[in-house]
């Protein structure tokens, strides 16, 4: 990869994206012989610091890791120094001086991975910052795309709802428009971020946004923004923007539906929607720890190509 820290699409090119998307091809048919020890991180550290909730990103990260065969390590943010005032930076210096070699980073601050990054000698990748990025969980996502429907060039990818809030719906915006796909987006209107078009997205309603759609991406509704009165209620949201089956007939025949997790029933989407056999989510979680294998295999190993 040629890079110390992986802080988000914005930075990559398309023959990165690619590159990587190759590598965790390399290593899904790894695990799928049922290896879980290879030693490409042999004598390597990893450590997950994560100041935001988390199971699927934590969890494959730290899988991805021990499979590789680094030491992981785990910072319970609620029972560290950071609950002392240590600062970020403080914090990031005392894991270099444990001799880290990446930092695992999810934080509510945009740009903490990147304040981060300047400040320690240790691989600095970014598992989430406000409302900024989540390169990982692009990468799974265009990975589960490019597995199931082949080149993701020429794709019409829909996503629908809190684009506002979502940094899963800016890295993927980011990274499949660099890959040639035609994204969509669709969602009440104060949960559009009035540049998002500059991105590479088209804003458009629900029905166009979904009318032949390859992949049709569901979004958090994050409830925890609930109460600033973005949305009436979540009931009004999943009868207006919910995935329903009727909906997902104007899609393309054997569409994919994805969600980034975790869901809320009724609300993004039925469960009928997230259960049915286009649906892809667990699929999408299983894909995650052969890409940040992928990740964290290339950024420890200078550049060089696998
Ligand atoms: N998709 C995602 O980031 O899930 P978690 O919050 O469980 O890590």
């Amino acid at each position: 990869m040629g890079r110390k820290d992986l802080l988000g699409l914005k930075e990559l090119d398309a023959s990165e994206l690619i590159n990587i998307l190759d590598v965790a091809r390399e290593m899904k048919k790894i695990l799928a012989q049922g290896v879980k020890r290879v030693p490409h991180l042999q004598n390597k550290s990893m450590v997950t610091l994560f100041y935001e909730n988390s199971t699927r990103t934590r969890m494959s990260f730290e899988l991805a890791g021990k499979f590789l065969s680094a030491s992981v390590s785990n910072v319970v943010v609620r029972n560290s120094s950071v609950q002392k005032g240590e600062s970020l930076i403080d914090t990031g210096k005392t894991l270099d001086a444990l001799m880290t070699d990446v930092i695992v980073i999810r934080h509510n601050c945009s740009g903490a991975p990147h304040l981060l990054a300047k400040n320690v000698k240790a691989s600095v990748l970014n598992a989430g910052d406000g409302m900024n990025e989540h390169p990982t969980q692009a990468l799974l996502d265009m990975f589960t795309m490019r597995e199931k429907l082949g080149e993701i060039k020429g794709l019409k990818v829909a996503i629908v709802g809190d684009i506002k809030h979502s940094r899963v719906a800016r890295s993927n915006i980011i990274g499949l428009s660099k890959l040639g796909a035609d994204v969509y987006i669709s969602a009440p209107g104060t949960l559009i971020p009035y540049d998002i078009e500059k991105m590479g997205a088209k804003v458009c309603p629900l029905d166009k946004a979904v009318e032949g759609a390859n992949v049709v991406m569901g979004l958090r509704m994050q409830l925890e923004r609930q109460q600033s009165g973005l949305i009436p209620s979540r009931k009004e949201y999943g009868r207006f923007y919910g995935l329903t089956d009727e909906r997902m007939t104007k899609a393309a025949k054997n569409a994919l539906v994805m969600h980034p997790g975790p869901l809320n029933r009724g609300v993004e989407l039925t469960s009928e929607v997230a259960d049915c056999g286009q649906s892809v989510i667990n699929e999408q979680v299983t894909n995650g720890v052969a890409v940040r294998m992928a990740v964290l295999f290339l950024l420890t190993r200078g550049g060089r190509k696998i």
